[in-house]
């Protein structure tokens, strides 16, 4: 009597998958069924005509998840009469800019994440060094064609509703809309294919995370993990729905896997600040802890200033949870445990943070205090850019410094190294040292300052010796000894 009762079962579980899958598809299709019969014949006319007129548009979409769903043009570049970017196309009002509050109709969640990271606050940079260097010592036009393509910047409506050529195209990550919202999806998710595979690849970050001042890119290009990517890519598996590291694939991490796909214990996030624990752009760098705010904004606060309590008042809301560093950091290494033990990862953290901490206490905190002593005093002016060493102090944190931090995150050795706190260590001694006592001969001629200053912020750290006090003569001889050895007699002159 087994047999029975088995199909019985079977049968059973059948009827409540069924029961199931069309509560299931129900669910799925709502957003669709809202649709009117007149929005749906408005949107089949935007594809009738957009065929032939832009075939490039229609056949990504025909290919896009969207088409599946029966998502069409109308459906994200619908408007209503009187919004800014909203103009009268064809007898139905349309806006070209789909901003993230567009999606976020269908799309709430990843809208929520994405809006309270750092990704969507991209735009605001109008007050930084940056921004003063692009604007004044390079100018406008290419401020618009270089930051603004990657950080977003105002989009500003024409009388038509449309937007302004020199304001768009734009899909900087940080866009400011004509709605209010920040951000452009499209910024990872290339239009009209929308795809996740697409923006789970490492080549989607990189239009950004490239070059001098802070080359991701780079670093991962030449880290085990980017060679492994390279070499196994058709195992990646970036076309499957669920992409859970370790289960839907082993091959190798990409930038989203680490910073924003799913583990066996995380969800997918758009809040790609979440499993960071320091920040390595300022001159100096500090772990940092994530306040959320009841709103749905968050900020981060350096570790070492008080925590706010939960329910707290702050920035016109209040606290309502708190993500520390090494809380953010647990969530990091919880995608490494897909692929590594404890001690793999633990052992990176640990080579990581002593690069940051040398970078911090040797280089970056004397010359800090030592650039603000100089401009106290009246040694060099509180301009920013208008004095040499300003130029290589700059350079010192902003690109070599940068990229020795970013080089050790992530695993790139050269960048650590030969791109890293070697130029920094060259431009310091070699550079910045010179400059700042030709500022203070040129001015007075004061070389007692120019010495005390060195005394007082470089010749306390130890690592700084060799500078006061020479090279041992035995470092000297043991390395004459070793070139010798491997090169023959007189090889190291
Ligand atoms: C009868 C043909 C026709 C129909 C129907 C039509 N379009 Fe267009 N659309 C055009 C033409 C022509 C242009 C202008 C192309 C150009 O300037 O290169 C255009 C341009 C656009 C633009 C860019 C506007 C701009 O000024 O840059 C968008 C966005 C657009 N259409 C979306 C839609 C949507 C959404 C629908 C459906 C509601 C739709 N179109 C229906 C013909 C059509
Ligand atoms: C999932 C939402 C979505 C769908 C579906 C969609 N679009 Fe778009 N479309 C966008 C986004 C996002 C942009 C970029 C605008 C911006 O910068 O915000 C865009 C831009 C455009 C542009 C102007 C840019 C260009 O490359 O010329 C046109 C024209 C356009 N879409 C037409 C269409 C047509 C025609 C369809 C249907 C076949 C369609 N769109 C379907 C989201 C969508
Ligand atoms: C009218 C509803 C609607 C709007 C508006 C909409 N989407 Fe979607 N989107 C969907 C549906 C439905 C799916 C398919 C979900 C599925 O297959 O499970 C989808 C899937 C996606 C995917 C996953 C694609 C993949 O490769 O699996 C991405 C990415 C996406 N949408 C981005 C966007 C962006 C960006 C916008 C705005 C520019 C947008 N969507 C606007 C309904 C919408
Ligand atoms: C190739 C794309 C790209 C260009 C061009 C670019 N940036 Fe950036 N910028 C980035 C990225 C990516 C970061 C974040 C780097 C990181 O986190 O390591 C960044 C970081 C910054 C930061 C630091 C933000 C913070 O929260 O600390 C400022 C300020 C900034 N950029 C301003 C500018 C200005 C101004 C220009 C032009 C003069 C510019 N950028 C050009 C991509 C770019
Ligand atoms: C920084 C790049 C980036 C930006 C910007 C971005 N996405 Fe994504 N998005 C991704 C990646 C990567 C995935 C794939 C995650 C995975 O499945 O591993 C993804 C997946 C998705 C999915 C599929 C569902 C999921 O969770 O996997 C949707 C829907 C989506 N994004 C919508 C949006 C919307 C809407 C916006 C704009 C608010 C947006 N994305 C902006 C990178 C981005
Ligand atoms: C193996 C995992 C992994 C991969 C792959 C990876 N990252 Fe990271 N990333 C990290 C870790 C770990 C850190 C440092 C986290 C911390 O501060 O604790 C980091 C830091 C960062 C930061 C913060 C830098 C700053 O200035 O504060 C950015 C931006 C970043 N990664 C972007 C990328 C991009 C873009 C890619 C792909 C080209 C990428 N990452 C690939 C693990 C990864
Ligand atoms: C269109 C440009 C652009 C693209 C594409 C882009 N980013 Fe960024 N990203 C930025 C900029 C600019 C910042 C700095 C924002 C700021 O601090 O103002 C940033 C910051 C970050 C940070 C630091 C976040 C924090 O809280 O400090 C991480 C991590 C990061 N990006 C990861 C990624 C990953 C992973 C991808 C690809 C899936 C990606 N980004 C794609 C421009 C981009
Ligand atoms: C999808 C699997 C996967 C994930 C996730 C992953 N790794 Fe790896 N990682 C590897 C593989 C495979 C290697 C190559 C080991 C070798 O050298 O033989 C590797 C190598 C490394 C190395 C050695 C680099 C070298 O040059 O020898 C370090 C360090 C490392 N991973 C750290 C991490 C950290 C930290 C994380 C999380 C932030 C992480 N990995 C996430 C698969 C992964």
């Amino acid at each position: 009597m087994e047999h029975p009762r088995k199909s019985l079962w079977t049968w059973f579980s059948l009827a409540l998958t069924l029961v199931f899958a069309a509560f299931y598809l129900n669910v799925a299709n709502a957003a669709l069924i809202k649709k009117s019969a007149a929005d749906e014949a408005t949107g089949k006319r935007c594809v009738a005509c957009h065929t032939e007129l832009t075939p490039g548009i229609n056949a990504e979409w025909k290919k896009s998840a969207h088409f599946g769903a029966k998502v069409d043009c109308y459906d994200c570049h619908r408007a209503k009469e009187g919004e800014p970017d909203a103009f009268k196309h064809n007898r139905a009002w349309i806006r070209i800019i789909v901003s993230p509050q567009n999606c976020a109709v269908c799309h709430e969640k990843e809208v929520a994440q994405q809006q309270r990271s750092h990704h969507a606050k991209a735009g605001l940079i109008l007050a930084s060094l940056d921004n003063l260097m692009g604007e004044v010592i390079g100018g406008p036009a290419a401020v618009n064609g270089g930051c603004r393509q990657c950080h977003g910047a105002n989009v500003e409506m024409g009388d038509n509703g449309k937007p302004t050529a020199l304001t768009w195209p734009n899909t900087g990550i940080g866009r400011l809309n004509p709605d209010g919202s920040r951000g452009s999806c499209s910024a990872c998710h290339a239009r009209h294919r929308f795809s996740a595979a697409q923006a789970r690849g490492p080549d989607n970050c990189g239009k950004c995370h490239v070059g001098p001042d802070h080359p991701q890119k780079e670093v991962y290009e030449e880290s085990k993990h980017g060679i492994l990517y390279k070499a196994f890519e058709k195992e990646m598996n970036l076309e499957s729905k669920r992409w859970v590291v370790g289960k839907d694939y082993t091959a190798a991490p990409t930038c989203a896997t680490c910073h924003m796909s799913a583990t066996r214990e995380q969800a997918v996030t758009h809040d790609v600040g979440e499993r960071i624990s320091w920040t390595l752009r300022p001159p100096i760098s500090s772990k940092i802890n994530l306040i959320r705010l009841e709103n749905g904004d968050e900020f981060d606060e350096p570790d070492g200033k008080a925590l706010p309590k939960i329910g707290d008042e702050m920035k016109g809301s209040k606290v309502k949870s708190i993500l520390t560093w090494d809380q953010r950091r647990d969530k990091m290494k919880d995608v490494c445990s897909a692929c590594h033990t404890s001690r793999q990862v633990d052992g990176h953290y640990k080579q990581f943070d002593d690069v940051v901490d040398l970078y911090n206490d040797k280089f970056a905190k004397p010359l800090a205090a030592a650039m603000s002593e100089l401009v106290k005093s009246g040694y060099i002016t509180a301009a920013p850019f208008d004095e040499a060493i300003e130029w290589t102090w700059w350079e010192i944190w902003h690109h070599e410094g940068r990229r020795a931090r970013h080089g050790a995150s992530m695993s790139g050795p050269d960048y650590t190294w030969w791109n890293g706190i070697y130029v920094v260590a060259q431009n310091t001694y070699f550079k910045w040292i010179p400059q700042m006592r030709e500022a203070v001969r040129r001015k007075d001629g004061n070389e007692k300052f120019a010495d005390a200053l060195l005394e007082k912020y470089f010749k306390p750290i130890d690592g700084h010796d060799w500078y006061f006090n020479g090279l041992s003569k035995e470092a000297i001889e043991k390395v004459r000894k070793g070139y010798e050895e491997r090169y023959g007699k007189g090889s190291l002159k």
